[in-house]
């Protein structure tokens, strides 16, 4: 069964060892998944001992694949040693525009993600982890639902599994429908029953998380990427990266360029091979106007900018992110006045509206991108953008507002010229 995700012949720049070739095989089923030598980090985990993979994994550079690139080693290092029980929450909620990795581990790999959290769960002694998916991922949850059973019936879930005294429960969670549950304390009160309304923080999930204890929250690529990192160790993985970046990374590659996909580079590839190699180079062979890096909630590159290496780091130093690796690709023909207003949209309407500068400022992000649409922009409203984005950065609850904040003051700033010339033809067509 091939991946409606995955592009099937890997190209040559990629290097794959998350993205299998299933070669006709479902991967979904246990017995294949075990066949391909499935299972086997946690044989050698369980040799080496808990501390010396978490160890491994912090040595790995294993950068958080959910948006922030917080290590996972030194997350898990932050859970109080006070005897209450921890829980592990696996975040499947893949809300963020632009983005499409998650998906395919629910969908046609899910053991891989199994595995992690088995090791995980191990590593950190929470002896129950819900995985929340995203709720429109009716196959994904389905398909997940069926592998937690398989295991279950093989001794790899439960009581003391494969003889090794250690018990798990493992619980898929359907998602509430709404972007902000994916925001980790969103996620948390979201599974707790109650609307998802992101927490105050401190205190961080890692002390007071699900029921008022203490509580991991990882993604899941993150999850999966730690069988590799058993399996090949710390120094294998950190040569499949850059520095203080391990690993291979799932990027999407979307928007106006020739061959949009999923596919899997080491870290520190480029923007520039990304988008020219790997997607085949800009649609209809036009110009490249400006490319979100990871996810809508991403400053905007410009084309001046592409030479920048993917990795968490070097996209920070040009003042951007790489988030969750949803590149998307616009070329010349853009509206950038219609991106605006897209992009300002989406966030007034995820908001939750716990705090007023999210709430409010996202409400005027999009009615003065709508005004600017509509050929009604007053003097000076790009500013007023710049300003608004400016008094909800670093002002509210959660990241919300920088999500909505960054992108929309780096098209206020990096594309003028393009919104003034959007501007104006609005103008000239109303009057
Ligand atoms: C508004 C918002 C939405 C988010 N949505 C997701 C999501 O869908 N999936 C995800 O893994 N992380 C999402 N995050 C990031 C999580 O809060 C959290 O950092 C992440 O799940 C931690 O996992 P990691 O350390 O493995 O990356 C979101 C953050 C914000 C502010
Ligand atoms: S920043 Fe926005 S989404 Fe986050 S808590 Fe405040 S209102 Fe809600």
């Amino acid at each position: 069964m091939g991946s409606p995700h995955a592009v099937t012949v890997p190209h040559p720049l990629e290097t794959r060892v998350l993205l299998r070739d299933h070669e006709g095989k479902d991967y979904t089923q246990l017995a294949n998944y075990l066949a391909r030598g499935g299972f086997g980090a946690w044989k050698k985990a369980v040799e080496m001992g808990r501390d010396k993979v978490h160890t491994e994994v912090r040595a790995a550079n294993l950068r958080g694949r959910g948006g922030a690139g917080f290590p996972a080693g030194v997350k898990w290092g932050f859970l109080p040693k006070d005897g209450r029980p921890r829980y592990l929450a696996i975040n499947a909620d893949e809300g963020e525009p632009g983005t499409f990795k998650d998906r395919y581990f629910l969908e046609e790999d899910p053991f891989q993600m199994l595995e992690g959290i088995l090791l995980t769960s191990w590593v950190i002694g929470a002896h129950a982890c819900y995985v929340y998916v995203r709720g429109e991922f009716w196959r994904a949850i389905d398909v997940c639902e069926r592998a937690i059973a398989e295991l279950y019936q093989a001794g790899w879930l439960g009581k003391n599994i494969q003889g090794s005294g250690f018990d798990l429960d493992v619980y898929v969670h359907p998602g509430a429908g709404a972007y902000i549950c994916g925001e980790e304390t969103a996620m948390l009160e979201s599974i707790e029953g109650k609307p998802g309304w992101p927490r105050l923080k401190p205190p961080f999930p890692a002390n007071i998380g699900l029921f008022g204890m203490p509580t991991i929250v990882n993604n899941v690529e993150t999850m999966a990427c730690v069988p590799v990192i058993v399996n090949d160790g710390a120094d294998a993985f950190n040569a499949l990266g850059s520095p203080k970046n391990g690993g291979t990374k799932l990027v999407g590659v979307s928007g106006h360029v020739k061959r949009p996909g999923l596919y899997e580079v080491k870290m520190g590839t480029t923007m520039r091979a990304a988008i020219y190699e790997l997607a085949g180079g800009i649609l209809d062979d036009r110009e490249l106007l400006c490319v979100i890096p990871g996810g809508s909630s991403c400053p905007f590159l410009t084309k001046d900018e592409i030479d920048v290496a993917l990795d968490f780091d070097a996209l920070k130093t040009i003042g951007s992110m790489f988030g969750t690796a949803g590149i998307v690709v616009m070329h010349d023909g853009t509206n950038m006045v219609e991106v605006l207003t897209r992009v300002a949209h989406f966030y007034k309407h995820e908001s939750c509206g716990q705090c007023t500068p999210c709430r409010q400022g996202t409400g005027w992000l999009y009615a003065i991108a709508k005004r600017m649409g509509a050929g009604l922009a007053a003097a000076g409203d790009i500013d007023l953008l710049v300003s608004a984005c400016n008094q909800i950065d670093g002002n509210t609850i959660c990241a919300h507002g920088e999500a909505a904040a960054w992108p929309i003051r780096s098209i206020a700033q990096k594309f003028r010229p393009q919104l003034e010339s959007a501007m104006r033809a609005r103008m000239t067509a109303s009057m």
